[in-house]
């Protein structure tokens, strides 16, 4: 599908086979996780710009490349997507964050906003929306609707996992925003849990099931 990046790094494929053990403790679980978002963050600013700018070496001076543009906003949407965060920030330590808090309500699937706080300048920046689980899409959708009300035009949306129902309407509500996600998976179930999936990924990274 266009626009839909699947990342098929070994490295990734086997922290996440790891991820999604039943038996996997939460620090380890933790860990994975923010392993996971230092890759996934390499493969998004794959094709960033650059701009020749002129530096000295001990020996000469010389045009190198550089990072061109303003620094980019990494948004972690709460609670699971701050795992991913500080992977992200160890490659990109100047990055400004934006947090957006959701959660799913279980019985209707619907993202109720409990929090939201980004940098002013958004709007001139590239975003990066982050959450390892994109299941009905109704949190990713909702997250990327709040940012673009604050002026964001050009934004990425990462994941560890996604369900294709959610790949779909992401796609089809916001086609401007491209995907990267370590896999697809087979489906949603009734619950609006991703099969085969890892489980309640904040749950899971936090101890809190
Ligand atoms: C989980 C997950 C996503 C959302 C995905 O969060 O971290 O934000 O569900 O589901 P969706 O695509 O159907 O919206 P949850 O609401 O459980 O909140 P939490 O991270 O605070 O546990
Ligand atoms: N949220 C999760 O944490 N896991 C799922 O499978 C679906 C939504």
């Amino acid at each position: 599908m266009g626009g839909v990046h699947v990342i098929e790094h070994p490295l990734v494929q086997h922290k996440l086979t790891l991820m999604r053990e039943v038996g996997r403790s939460t620090k380890g679980f933790r860990q994975l996780l923010n392993e996971i978002g230092m890759l996934l963050c390499y493969e998004v600013t794959r094709d960033l710009p650059l701009e020749q700018i002129e530096i000295e070496t001990p020996l000469t001076k010389m045009q190198a490349p550089m990072l061109a543009g303003k620094k980019l906003v990494f948004a972690p949407i709460l609670r699971a997507g701050v795992g991913f965060l500080d992977g992200m920030l160890e490659l990109v330590p100047s990055a400004r964050v934006a947090h957006i808090g959701l959660y799913r309500d279980p019985k209707t699937l619907v993202a109720v906003e409990y929090y939201f706080k980004a940098p002013h300048d958004i709007a001139e920046r590239l975003v990066i929306v982050m959450d390892p689980m994109l299941a009905t899409a109704n949190s990713a959708t909702a997250a990327i609707e709040r940012i673009k009300e604050r002026g964001a035009r050009d934004i990425r949306f990462v994941c560890l996992l996604a369900a294709p129902e959610g790949v779909a309407k992401l796609r089809a509500e916001h086609p401007d925003v491209e995907i990267w996600t370590a896999s697809i998976d087979s489906h949603l179930n009734d619950h609006g849990y991703i099969v085969p999936g890892l489980g309640d990924a904040g749950d899971r990274m936090y101890g809190t099931k």
